[in-house]
């Protein structure tokens, strides 16, 4: 079974990413056959200032393996280290109807709002469909707002195999991301970049502080009963925090006497604590950047070797010649 996914390069990753999708991801990478990409090409379509971008992928690279991601076990690679990807979306896109990526609304939503969409964001799902197509992907986990680009693969992929007549390209699932973890953000509302509302997992430790000392919360004083369901501190202590100490914390929030200052200082030792191996395990591979780059190679590799394959077989589908490099 292969397990795919790709992740978009676009600005440092924050704890709704890590809680949503890449601990999930990592949970998952059990086999030779996962592969994770860096979707940089897809970046492009929002980054566009070179030295940005590069810094995107290898600040990427190094978050990811610092997470968990074990290159034993999965590889890891840059989405534009495999131009067999970009060769395949033309295949793809010659039996791509425009009437299908006009109802995406990772292109509707902007065009609605008035923001002049160029071909790549048009595209930008038949690039997608390519990244899971070229390598016989079985199982794709993303979060609930990619599913409509896994129905938009499995669409194109049944179109090209119906016109030319065979299983050239293998139909995957989509595996959604739980849901029931959806990460507060300074404000209250969904973390997420776009709201201005994020804290970044491997934030120094200062800046870290003082990001959850601005989170939020109602003005009851100290003494005060408090209530830990409707605080966005708690909700983001309890991902942090062992059954005990969050039991601790809601006994503490209920009988009253203690200020959100004194919580927002729990939930700072906590989430150090929960992703200290992880900063140790960072700042060594920020040291060995040939290192990185050797597991993103090694990776790439791997899904070249894969995706040649896939892309011969789609090739001489529709008639194009073997190719050998
Ligand atoms: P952002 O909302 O910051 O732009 P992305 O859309 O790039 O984040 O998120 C990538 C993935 O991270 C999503 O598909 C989703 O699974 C997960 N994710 C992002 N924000 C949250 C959140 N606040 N809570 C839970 N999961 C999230
Ligand atoms: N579009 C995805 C996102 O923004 C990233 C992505 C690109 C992807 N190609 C993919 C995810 C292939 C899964 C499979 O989250």
């Amino acid at each position: 079974m292969r397990v795919l996914s790709g992740i978009q390069p676009t600005a440092r990753f924050h704890w709704g990413n890590y809680f949503g999708a890449i601990q999930q991801y990592i949970a998952l990478q059990g086999n030779e056959q996962s592969f994770y990409f860096i979707a940089d090409l897809h970046a492009l379509t929002t980054v566009r200032d070179a030295k940005q971008l590069a810094q995107n992928n290898v600040d990427a690279a190094i978050d990811l393996l610092a997470l968990g991601l074990d290159p034993n076990q999965a590889s890891l690679f840059r989405q534009s280290d495999v131009p067999e990807v970009t060769e395949l979306m033309w295949l793809l896109m010659t039996v791509t109807q425009f009437s299908l990526l006009e109802k995406c609304t990772s292109y509707k939503d902007k065009a609605a709002k008035g923001i002049a969409a160029d071909a790549g964001l048009f595209t930008y799902p038949v690039l997608m469909a390519a990244d899971i197509l070229l390598y016989d992907s079985d199982v794709v986990p993303v979060g609930a707002d990619q599913i409509q680009h896994l129905e938009v693969t499995r669409d194109i992929a049944q179109r090209f195999n119906s016109i030319f007549d065979g299983e050239h390209l293998h139909l995957p699932t989509a595996r959604v991301l739980q849901v029931g973890a959806k990460v507060p953000g300074t404000d209250g509302e969904k973390m997420s970049k776009s709201y201005g509302n994020t804290i970044e997992i491997f934030e120094a430790e200062k800046p870290l502080r003082k990001k959850i000392m601005s989170i939020k919360t109602d003005s009851l004083p100290v003494e005060a009963p408090k209530n830990p369901e409707t605080c966005s501190i708690y909700a983001l202590y309890q991902l942090f925090a062992s059954p005990v100490q969050q039991a601790a914390l809601a006994e503490r929030y209920r009988a009253g006497g203690m200020g959100y200052g004194e919580a927002k200082q729990a939930l700072f030792e906590a989430a150090m604590a929960y992703f200290g191996p992880a900063r140790a395990k960072r700042e060594e591979l920020v040291s060995k950047p040939e290192l990185v780059e050797e597991i993103l190679q090694a990776g790439a590799k791997k899904a070249r070797a894969k995706g040649r394959e896939v892309l011969q077989r789609v090739r001489a589908a529709c008639g194009l010649g073997l190719r050998n490099s």
